[in-house]
């Protein structure tokens, strides 16, 4: 029997426990979805210690600093969407990385005006000022039960002691020329990830003594633990020793900004999503306000693949024209999340071809002016839930680790337009709005997002670059048909983000046949020939009173 029959049972049966108490029920047990399993591991172990879901938040992003050093840590920045099922209020902690002061949009040009290659994302210029410690420290003072030497001593144990390397470490250690760039340019970061100079095998054991004591200073000491006194001092001068801009009053200055979420419909599902500095949240509703104009679940599979690619492609031309830090410029986002901004850009669809990119126009503002990120899924016992994704950016950051912190900085500074028209590592095209400015944050695609209905709740996130928030909206399309979390993490990705005009795709996404239409349809399509993401999920389904969480096997190979 088809789901289709299925649904309105499911719909009635809902609404009818809902009406006797579900929406008073709380969550029978706590779930964790992180990209490693030591990470889960440390967020449980808080809840076993009467931590709540902040305080395990807290825990597996320490632990996933130590354990993932290659995608996120306390060098980085990132994105944590919060529910407080106390006060059902849903916030989010923005802490993202920003510029420094001496930062200029011109800072990666050459004199010619050109990019000056791999600037951007090598070396302490492309580090911005990170957001993770303040956030660490922010979230348990304001929401957890715990203190912060609790929150992270497994991930001081982990990085005292060690922890074994597995084939992802090993992945994204030979992604591109990582091996081979951080033995010639960045020692101080090979000798804490390429132990003896040698790939590590499978089960060898890093062991991070100065993060341990990084990380106990913020333990002992809370935000000047890192963003003043010795450490601020250390990083400051090992920045500047190689070239870099950071200044003791950058790191005293930095500012978390706690922001309402975008909220969204997509049918009867409410989504709550990440706002700006990310543009993965707005591209997000966008994809679904202008999907809601069909009726997905009468077309055949070949126009459904049609509308969702057309869908992202108008999302990621809005982003191209109307996005970027809304602290210093302004974006219309009230009118871009309207019904009629979606009924605009759905009149670009044509039902039966591709619409090439190159009939979007460019709005005047883009004119010329100037594995590595995790995801985790939490909700307790409380009703609380976190979903945060958290980054250094592309595989091991920028590559500098400040002599005797452990702290492998980011390169997020390349996810500002280096210059309009300009492409960055994720292919994303430059423009004006998203110029470098001090103070500024860069646009992002991280996108942690909560989809609720009257009986069901998912935290949902993945990492990815541009792909996060196409890769999310399939996993809410998916949710939207009562599928279930290993479901989402595991279904075939597609993707399409206006320029390039090209439909990326994973082996298994579309059948030959599917190829075959999508062609005639005029779509030139770019099979990747492997998959990408980590998406990280839980659930909790109210009418069976179950919780799930599922782990993407996928490990994000980018390039
Ligand atoms: O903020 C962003 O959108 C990117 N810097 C995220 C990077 C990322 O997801 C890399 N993942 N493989």
């Amino acid at each position: 029997m088809s789901y289709r029959w299925l649904q309105p049972w499911v719909v009635i049966f809902g609404i009818w426990v809902g009406s006797v108490g579900v929406a008073q029920s709380l969550p029978p047990q706590p779930v964790i979805a992180s990209a490693h399993p030591l990470a889960t591991q440390a967020g449980y172990t808080i809840l076993q210690q009467g931590g709540n879901a902040f305080d395990a938040a807290v825990a597996v992003a320490a632990a996933l600093a130590v354990v993932e050093p290659y995608a996120s840590g306390i060098g980085g920045g990132g994105f944590w969407l919060l529910h407080e099922a106390q006060y059902n209020k849903d916030l989010v902690i923005d802490g993202r990385e920003v510029a420094p002061m001496a930062a200029s949009a011109d800072m990666f040009l050459d004199e010619a005006g050109e990019p000056i290659a791999g600037m951007s994302l090598y070396g302490p210029k492309a580090a911005g000022i990170p957001g993770t410690p303040a956030a660490l420290v922010y979230i348990t003072e304001k929401y957890g039960q715990l203190t912060l030497a609790e929150n992270l001593a497994p991930a001081i144990e982990l990085a005292r002691n060690g922890f074994a390397v597995g084939e992802d470490y090993r992945n994204a250690l030979q992604q591109g020329d990582k091996y081979q760039r951080l033995q010639q340019q960045f020692p101080a970061a090979a000798e804490i990830f390429v132990p003896q100079g040698k790939l590590p095998a499978v089960g060898q054991v890093i062991v991070q003594s100065d993060l341990a004591n990084t990380l106990t200073l913020l333990a002992e000491q809370g935000r000047r633990g890192f963003y003043a006194g010795t450490l601020a001092q250390q990083l400051v001068d090992a920045v500047q020793a190689q070239g870099g801009l950071w200044t003791l009053a950058d790191l005293a200055d930095y500012q978390l900004k706690i922001r309402e979420p975008l909220v969204g419909q997509y049918g009867s599902i409410k989504i709550v999503t990440t706002p700006l500095p990310s543009a993965g949240g707005v591209g997000i509703l966008t994809m679904l306000n202008v999907l809601q104009g069909f009726d997905l679940a009468n077309v055949t599979e070949v126009e459904r693949n049609h509308l969702i690619i057309e869908a992202m492609r108008l999302a990621f031309w809005d982003r191209s024209r109307y996005l970027g830090d809304a602290d210093f410029v302004d974006v219309p986002m009230n009118r871009l999340l309207s019904a009629e901004h979606a009924a605009q850009l759905r009149e670009h669809i044509k039902l039966d071809q591709a619409t090439p990119s190159a009939q979007l126009s460019v709005a005047p503002m883009d004119t010329p002016k100037g594995h590595s990120t995790s995801h985790f899924s939490i909700i307790d016992t409380q009703g609380n839930r976190v979903g945060a994704t958290l980054s250094i950016n592309y595989f091991f950051g920028s590559g500098v680790v400040p002599p005797g912190t452990g702290v492998l900085l980011n390169n997020h500074m390349d996810d500002f337009a280096m210059k309009a028209g300009q492409a960055n590592v994720y292919q994303l095209v430059g423009h004006a709005l998203n110029e470098i400015a001090p103070g500024k944050r860069p646009l992002s695609s991280m996108a942690p997002t909560f989809a609720i209905t009257e009986d069901r709740i998912a935290v949902i996130g993945t990492p990815g670059g541009s792909r996060i928030p196409t890769m999310i909206l399939l996993a809410l399309l998916a949710f939207a048909d009562d599928q279930l979390p290993a479901y989402w993490v595991s279904l075939p990705r597609y993707h399409h983000q206006y320029l390039p005009d090209v439909v990326e795709y994973e082996p298994d996404a579309f059948s030959e046949w599917q190829q075959n239409e999508l062609q005639a349809m005029g779509y030139v399509l770019k099979p990747l020939g492997r998959r990408y993401g980590n998406m990280q999920a839980t659930l909790w389904d109210k009418v069976n009173q179950r919780v799930y969480a599922a782990s993407d096997e996928r490990r994000d190979l980018f390039l």
